[in-house]
């Protein structure tokens, strides 16, 4: 889906961002200029930035063989 309309902005270019280690939106409008025109797009980038972080820390946690369900 798009997320910044403005500058053709998809929440998997976001995920991929993410991956490629952006972590802030300060990031997300170097590497992909999103929410540099009208800004309305800011707060769905938020949401999608903070879903794709935490997407990541799950990832890695399974990677290492640890499941985020079972800890305390
Ligand atoms: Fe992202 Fe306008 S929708 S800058």
């Amino acid at each position: 889906m798009f997320v910044c309309i403005c500058n053709q902005v998809t929440d998997k270019q976001i995920c991929r961002a993410v991956d490629e280690g952006a972590s802030s939106l300060d990031d997300l409008s170097s590497a992909l200029n999103l929410g540099t025109c009208c800004g309305k797009c800011k707060n769905c980038a938020k949401k999608v930035l903070r879903e794709a972080i935490q997407d990541n820390a799950y990832a890695q946690v399974a990677t290492a063989g640890f499941s985020p369900a079972l800890s305390p």
